[in-house]
């Protein structure tokens, strides 16, 4: 008997609706090749769920997350919701009470870049050819959760967020990073803003007492500005990137770019019962419904969850070649669109990749 793994479907808005299935598609196929078994239930969140139930992150869909296995999205938000006011958008009121419920204090991006698409970067190929980075994003404090508030005052108004980090939040994020580390290159960047803020400067000194404890591993410290040059400048020198949730955030839209597209992006959001496995992009209203969108970030975020969630390696790197094999072939959507390529819509990605998995 080959075990049942419980997924939690969420496509949410916009190109989530039409990359996801291209993603399941791929794991069903996984299923039948490795004799794996996947039940997926779908649910509705963000705007989509605004529409039909009147929240963005209904209970019954983050309770059919916390009795899954894993949670596959999409992406949430666009034009329709941004009308209302923001903690009600999908953005505030589904996918950050989402990793918030769901206790996903770890957000890891890689970023490697397949050969074939060296061309497709705007950046020089010999600056790309050979990254191979992952940033570990924490992902439910920082700027994102802490208070938020507004007052008028004679002039205006005054708008607040804060900017809150405790040890232990920073602790449990840089330990997966040196863990990660060993496994790699071991080398971490501890990304910080400490010549300035003072929540940077626990992460820093957190970081440093932790890195003792892995005296295998080499630590740097990097501002974040100085970061964000450096990732351009010469990429290849980052092996493990760890940083709070918005340098997270922001570093991580630069770094889709060393791929040639935001569209290769995956994520794995971990650090509770369940993990969620996400693209790292939006819900690209602007080219939504049209089957333009690329869904190798939702297919290779597919991958990370045979990875992480159910220790499935060989079942893993089977997507990755299929993914490689069919870039090599020349096959691009319209994102990574170069002279020469064949081009391919969403469902024809989504196939071929199905197509090509041994
Ligand atoms: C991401 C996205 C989200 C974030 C938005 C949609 C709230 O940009 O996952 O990177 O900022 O975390
Ligand atoms: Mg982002």
């Amino acid at each position: 008997m080959s075990k049942l793994y419980k997924i939690a479907v969420l496509p949410g808005d916009g190109i989530g609706k039409e990359i996801v299935p291209e993603a399941i598609k791929v794991l069903k196929r996984i299923g039948e090749l490795y004799d794996l078994e996947f039940a997926f239930e779908e649910a509705p969140i963000g705007g989509a769920a605004i529409d039909s139930v009147g929240k963005a992150l209904p209970e019954s869909t983050l309770a059919l997350c916390q009795k899954s296995d894993a949670v596959l999205l999409g992406a949430v938000g666009g034009p329709k919701w941004d009308f209302l006011p923001a903690p009600e958008r999908p953005e505030a009121a589904a996918l950050l009470p989402l990793r918030k419920g769901l206790g996903l204090f770890a957000n890891l991006r890689p970023v490697s870049v397949f050969p074939a698409l060296v061309g497709a970067s705007t950046l020089k190929p010999d600056v790309i050819t050979g990254v191979d980075l992952i940033v570990f994003r924490e992902l439910t404090g920082g700027l994102y959760f802490g208070e938020k508030s507004r007052r008028p005052l004679d002039s205006g108004e005054e708008a607040i967020d804060t900017l809150v980090y405790t040890t232990p939040e920073i602790e449990r994020i840089a330990r997966l990073a040196f863990e990660a580390a060993r496994k790699r290159r071991k080398k971490v960047t501890s990304v910080d803003k400490a010549n300035v803020l003072e929540s940077s400067r626990l992460w820093r000194e957190t970081v440093t007492r932790l890195a003792t404890e892995y005296p295998d591993v080499e630590l740097e410290h990097m501002y974040v500005d100085n970061c964000a040059m450096q990732l351009i400048r010469y990429p290849k020198q980052f092996d493990v990137i760890v940083t709070e949730n918005m340098f997270g955030d922001i570093l991580t839209d630069e770094a889709a770019m060393l791929t040639g597209s935001i569209g290769m992006l995956a994520s794995a959001s971990l650090g509770g019962q369940v993990a969620l496995y996400e693209p790292s992009h939006g819900s690209a209203p602007d080219i939504a419904g049209q089957k333009k969108a690329n869904p190798l970030a939702t297919i290779l975020s597919a991958a990370m969850m045979l990875r992480y969630s159910f220790n499935r390696e060989a079942e893993a790197q089977a997507i990755e070649k299929a993914v490689v094999a069919v870039l090599d072939e020349g096959y691009r959507t319209p994102d990574l669109m170069e002279q020469g390529m064949k081009a391919v819509n969403t469902e024809e990605m989504g196939n071929l990749v199905t197509q090509k998995l041994r």
